[in-house]
């Protein structure tokens, strides 16, 4: 949830830990700081807020070649000064930045406080300042080894310690830290848009890993001192994959980026021999992928609905009974875990908790598990047994866009790879194989329209309240909709299956609450159009999203090309996407950061 950043090299630390720090700020970006080895101790600065405020505390030039650094996502304590990372202990020997929670902190706090300990802060991390001070090991890393082992919960740490002033010690438990490899350099992050500007060679710390790092080399070994080798990979990410480009904000690059994104999703994939997908990544034989009588996707957020709406596009296809859970309802509900049940993990970071939570209790009761991810070499990517990379390329906006609809389109490789070993037809894999090829340009021709799009943005945004209704697939795409409208402009926004709303939800229909209305071009239209009749009855506004002219006259329309059924979805959002993002410009809200939310959730 927060981004964490270490260096150890021949160059300043302070540049390199702050220009670290604005990458990885969709992490958490409610404070921030840094802690610089120099003669004397440790320079420490930190501030609340983002990033650029703590750097306007920061001295012209700083000399020391060892640092760390932090940006935060409050989980103990507010977002203030005193509460941002790093922590130290009472006598500043010891500094602390950390990403996670640590679940027995109560009794580790009444420890320290009856001891004499004076808190200076409401954190979590600060405890670890001063419980690693009390160790007396002969070197930094033992002493962290000693205080993790009386530690539960979630972290990724980086330490600093003023009598070892050319180490940096980090450690990974549940929360992500990979190391990044250069000549006489060596990073460590929370992710590696921290490194790529600096190296390509990484290497990704697992659960239980202790990393002591210095200007000569790295060494990684485990809580119980075992050496543990690690390889090396490369990570195929460019630099500038991390720059806003011309774009105003990275959720609207990332908008206009979709139609290659999904090309990208696309590329080797389509099989036009056998009318059908290859999916190289899965590493199930197509046999044995026939055995799995019920297919069930996880995910949170934009990750859960995205299965939602995979889940229908298999089902469709497949003619397998397929569906969808929250990760956290799922792994908490004790779920009885089948055999002949296929599992499928969404996520574009691949470091969500719950869903690398439900991934290991799924594997724990011996279930199958694949994943669907955008990130190379995280952690959900690297437990599944197999799985279908998005290659969307790094995702910097927190409110997902392109990595949305590049699920959507491996769900449908998925359905079509699937149904064309059971009943699908070559001529209807043929179809959907057209329809795919065509879809980055029907992409590009509706990102065009971005005018008309963000006029009903602008007009919209008035309103403190809407309702977002669709049937079947289109509900699914309310539901997205509803969540994008929220996540990035506060509007107060509910989906509801269109069916629903006269079983309550319609009693809040007023001329102030606008209705956006998924109407494709299926056989419930005239479903729909009812429905459009008793919101229009009420005085309620109506903004629908539809595949042509409509039998009902409506506030807004906005019609979208026709493209094959199952992917109709993808480019009925564009739209959305676009109006959610001109409302929240038209509401001044911070588009990239919003409030109290972060892009990678890696705590409970
Ligand atoms: C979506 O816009 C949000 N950022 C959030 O709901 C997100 O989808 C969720 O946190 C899951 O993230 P993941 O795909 O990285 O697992």
């Amino acid at each position: 949830m927060c981004g964490i950043v270490g260096y150890v090299g021949r160059d300043n630390a302070m540049p390199i830990l702050v220009e670290g720090l604005h990458r990885l700020e969709y992490r958490g970006y409610d404070s921030a700081g840094i802690a610089i080895h120099r003669a004397g101790g440790l320079a420490i600065y930190k501030a609340k807020g983002k990033v650029r405020e703590m750097e306007a505390r920061l001295p012209a030039r700083l000399k020391g070649t060892v640092g760390i650094g932090h940006t935060r996502w409050a989980t103990h304590g507010e977002p203030s000064d005193a509460n941002a990372h790093p922590h130290t202990d009472t006598c500043e020997r010891i500094a602390v930045v950390h990403n996670g929670i640590i679940e027995n902190a109560g009794a580790l706090r009444a420890k320290l406080v009856a001891d004499g300990v004076k808190l200076t802060s409401e954190t979590d991390t600060e405890l670890l300042a001063h419980l690693i001070a009390r160790e007396q090991g002969t070197s930094l890393v033992d002493n962290v080894r000693a205080v993790l082992r009386q530690v539960s919960g979630a972290y990724g740490i980086a330490v600093l310690e003023t009598d070892h002033p050319h180490e940096l010690v980090v450690e990974r438990n549940g929360s992500p830290v990979v190391l990044g490899i250069a000549d006489n350099a060596f990073f460590a992050a929370s992710d590696v848009a921290a490194l790529v500007r600096h190296t390509q060679q990484v290497v990704y710390l697992d659960d239980g890993e202790i990393a002591r790092l210095t200007k000569d080399g790295y060494e990684v070994t485990t809580l119980d001192a075992v050496r543990s080798d690690k390889t090396p990979s490369t990570i195929e990410l460019l630099d500038t994959e991390f720059d806003k480009e011309n774009f105003a904000h990275f959720m609207l690059k990332e908008i206009h980026e979709q139609p290659d994104a999904v090309a990208r999703t696309l590329r080797g994939r389509l099989d036009p021999r056998f009318s059908s997908a290859r999916l190289g990544g899965l590493n199930i034989e197509a046999k044995d992928l026939l055995r799995f009588k019920r297919i069930k996707i996880l995910g949170c957020g934009s990750a859960y609905i995205a299965g939602v709406l995979g889940a229908k596009m298999i089902e469709r296809l497949a003619r397998v009974p397929c569906d969808a859970e929250p990760a956290a309802e799922f792994r908490y509900r004790n779920p009885i875990i089948e055999q002949e049940t296929l599992y499928f993990a969404v996520s574009q970071s691949g470091e969500t908790f719950d869903t690398l939570a439900a991934v290991e209790e799924i594997q724990r009761k011996g279930g199958t598990v694949l994943g669907v991810v955008n990130s190379v070499g995280s952690t959900i990517a690297r437990t599944c047994h197999g799985g279908v990379y998005l290659h969307a390329g790094p995702e910097v906006a927190v409110v997902s866009t392109k990595t949305f609809l590049c699920t959507l389109t491996v769900f449908a490789l998925i359905g079509l790879y699937l149904g064309r070993m059971k009943d699908v037809s070559p001529s209807a894999g043929k179809r959907l194989l057209t329809a795919l090829e065509a879809l980055p340009e029907q992409m590009l021709e509706v990102l065009g329209r971005e005018d008309e799009f963000a006029a009903v943005g602008r007009k919209y945004a008035r309103y403190d309240h809407a309702y977002f209704i669709g049937r079947n697939e289109g509900y699914a795409v309310a539901m997205e909709g509803a969540l994008k409208l929220k996540e990035v402009s506060y509007i107060h926004a509910e989906a509801y299956p269109a069916s629903e709303l006269k079983h309550g939800p319609l009693a809040l229909v007023t001329p102030e609450t606008p209705t956006i209305a998924i109407v494709p071009n299926d056989d419930l239209v005239e479903k729909n159009m009812a429905t459009i009749e008793e919101i229009k009855a009420r005085h309620g506004p109506v903004l629908a999203i539809a595949q042509g002219e409509l039998p009902v006259e409506v506030e807004d329309l906005i019609v979208v090309p026709e493209t094959h059924e199952l992917l109709t979805p993808i480019l009925m959002l564009l739209p959305l996407q676009l109006i959610a993002y001109h409302a929240a410009l038209a509401r001044e809200c911070d588009v990239d950061q919003p409030r109290n939310l972060a892009k990678s959730v890696t705590v409970e």
